[in-house]
């Protein structure tokens, strides 16, 4: 496996027809190391295309719609923002009778906030960074922009910190599409996709566990998404030193459910025990974010977001698209 390249005689085809994609039938594509372990859902390989760092990430069979969705969405949607993977090419080629699915974007070094978490601590203004840089990320998917550069309202519907990449400026970028919902205000349509992978159950928010989500309503989807992007900002924050402390670096509710907590675990933790995650003490009496400006209008721009998120879930009437595509 350690030289692969793309333009061997037993690929069947690519899909779609973007130039990257043409030129990657005739530009051998090299894979070097792989970056991780056999995921759950594949692995990830370090590439080398036209003397490019790449990321190619092979897709198990089992995870083939997560592939065409991921695939449809960079190939319909013109998403170029520096907080969503850049996307380079989708590569469909046939092997020894078997498909692989190959997605092919930037490469990160530094991996997942996820795994960048685990052994680095951050300072308030590098916590700052990372977290506006998820917020314009999320931002630029949610919207819909109108005309001819424009983009339907996307949900993203598994972030968490695996699936975030960080940069080397100290922004990140949102990874993973293969679950996203799309909306199209003019014509009111839903585009749900026929994924029936759903997110991560840690990061499942309480109306995702107890199924009262009303699926027909974009905003629905929005909701989740800033769920797991608050439970994202609480794994940030813990790695930051306020006071001179910081914490270890956990998931969320590693208090209350196991490594590998179930659907009824989550459940139960979240809706009928109603925990929530720890708001430590050190946020309130840290001098930067009490002193700072720009820290304590961040931290009351997160607040706003949160109090969004509650009042839209609790109150305000969600309007059902009149178009469900499945
Ligand atoms: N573009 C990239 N550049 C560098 N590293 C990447 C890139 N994409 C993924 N990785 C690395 O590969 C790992 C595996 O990614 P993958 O999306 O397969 O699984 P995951 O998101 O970590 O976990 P899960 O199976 O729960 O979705 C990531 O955690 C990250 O460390
Ligand atoms: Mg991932």
């Amino acid at each position: 496996h350690n030289q692969t390249s793309t333009n061997d005689s037993e690929r069947s085809g690519t899909t779609g027809l973007q130039t990257a994609q043409k030129s990657l039938r005739h530009t051998s594509l090299h894979l070097l190391a792989l970056v991780t372990g056999k995921g759950r859902y594949g692995e990830v390989w370090r590439g080398q295309w036209q003397g490019e760092s790449v990321a190619v990430k092979i897709f198990s069979s089992r995870d083939e719609k997560s592939w065409f969705r991921e695939t449809e969405i960079y190939n319909t949607v013109l998403l170029r923002h520096e907080n969503i993977l850049g996307f380079i090419a989708s590569d469909m080629t046939s092997r020894n009778s078997s498909t692989q699915l190959w997605l092919i974007t930037h490469f990160h070094e530094m991996g997942s906030l996820y795994d960048y978490l685990q052994l680095s601590m951050l300072d308030a203004s590098a916590c700052l960074r990372m977290a506006l840089s998820i917020a314009s990320g999320l931002a630029h998917l949610h919207v819909e922009i109108f005309g001819t550069q424009g983009k339907p309202a996307i949900a993203h519907r598994d972030l968490k910190s695996k699936n975030i990449l960080v940069k080397k400026n100290g922004q990140c970028c949102i990874a993973d599409l293969g679950l996203a919902v799309m909306h199209f205000q003019d014509t009111n349509e839903l585009d749900v996709g026929n994924n029936p992978k759903v997110g991560t159950k840690r990061y499942m928010a309480p109306e995702v566990l107890d199924d009262s989500i009303q699926t027909d309503c974009f905003e629905s989807y929005k909701r989740v998404d800033i769920w797991a992007f608050g439970l994202v900002l609480w794994e940030i924050a813990r790695r930051t030193i306020s006071n001179g402390i910081v914490e270890d670096y956990k998931p969320p509710f590693h208090d209350v459910v196991s490594s590998d907590p179930s659907f009824e675990d989550m459940k139960k933790v979240i809706c009928i025990d109603q925990q929530r995650p720890n708001i430590l003490n050190r946020w309130f009496s840290d001098p930067v974010s009490t002193s700072s400006y720009t820290f304590t209008n961040q931290v009351n721009q997160v607040i706003i977001f949160e109090e969004h998120y509650l009042t839209r879930s609790s109150g305000e009437q969600c309007i059902p698209s009149s178009k469900v595509k499945m």
